[in-house]
């Protein structure tokens, strides 16, 4: 059975309704959904959305029988069509310092979590959407799906971690064709330049990302997964040869675990391993 949690952000900034959920988190057997439900504004994120997703990540990070995260909007139209544009108009660049901060710290929850995350982008990924999508560790995208970072044409930068996780992503010649052209860039063009890693049609796009997110926290060593996670994102801050030799004590000392023994046996006596520890 899942179990369904909605927050109630502060009144303020809806239009619509006064009280009404912005996220739901739906906890599954080892992983969780979080959805935006904003589909009046295209799910835009605006600071409540922001604060939501934050304390959403923290939660399950002390969930020790949740291992990943699925993020989603609600609706066929948009996964989220950016930071929230009405909100942004009026600020002063204190109050702009104040929004990017709190973007970069829902962004890094995510990215710095040791939930495995994909992004089931359902619809525009622009600006702080796709920005949120690129601090997924994975993205699959509907066939419907547009990404792209506008802001150069509204006068502003991209500013929850657009320039740096998209150059990493696809290297600095896409992503400033992508930034400076402001281009909306289709799912099979996502795909063809590495942006997503597989593109699916709507119906089947929630169902592709628990099937892999299954697969993932099925019957892998969950530290072992942990590990490489790590490895992987630390890395790309590192020079190759320090991320190198990192990988061979990280290799060294996974052995003075209890999961190569699980793993390395099960193979030899042809079982399946149990890493569950019992
Ligand atoms: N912030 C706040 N509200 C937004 C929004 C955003 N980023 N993006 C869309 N909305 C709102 C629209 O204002 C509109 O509200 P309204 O019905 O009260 O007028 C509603 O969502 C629907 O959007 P609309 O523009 O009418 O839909 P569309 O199908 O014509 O266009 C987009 C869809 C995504 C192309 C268009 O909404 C858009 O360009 N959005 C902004 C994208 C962007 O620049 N993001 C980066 C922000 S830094």
């Amino acid at each position: 059975m899942s179990i369904v949690l909605f927050f109630y952000g502060q009144i303020g900034h809806r239009k619509k309704s006064a009280r009404m959920a912005l996220t739901s988190l739906e906890k599954k057997n080892h992983y969780a959904i979080l959805t935006i439900n904003r589909p009046d504004a295209l799910n835009a994120l605006n600071e409540d959305i922001l604060n939501e997703i934050h304390e959403h990540v923290e939660g399950l990070a002390g969930d020790a029988a949740i291992r990943g995260l699925i993020i989603t909007g609600t609706g066929e139209k948009a996964f989220c069509a950016g930071a929230d544009i009405g909100q942004m108009a009026s600020f002063n660049p204190e109050q702009a310092e104040a929004f990017a901060r709190k973007g970069h710290k829902t962004m890094n929850a995510i990215a710095g979590s040791d939930l495995v995350s994909i992004a089931a982008i359902n619809g525009f990924a622009l600006g702080g959407g796709l920005e949120l999508a690129l601090s997924c560790d994975i993205r699959i995208a509907s066939d419907n799906a547009k990404m792209g970072l506008p802001e150069t044409g509204l006068g502003i930068i991209p500013g929850f971690g657009g320039t740096q996780r998209l150059s990493r992503l696809v290297g600095p010649a896409l992503a400033l064709e992508i930034i400076l052209t402001g281009t909306q860039v289709k799912s099979d063009r996502a795909l063809q330049i590495g942006l997503v890693n597989q593109v699916v049609v709507q119906s089947e796009l929630l169902n592709t990302a628990e099937k892999m997110m299954g697969i993932i926290t099925g019957k892998k060593g969950p530290e072992a997964q942990k590990i490489a996670r790590w490895l992987v994102h630390s890395g790309l801050e590192q020079p190759l040869s320090a991320a190198l030799e990192r990988e061979i004590n990280e290799f060294s000392q996974i052995f003075s675990r209890e999961e190569p023994r699980v793993g390395l046996t099960a193979f030899k006596e042809k079982k399946e391993p149990d890493f569950s520890g019992g």
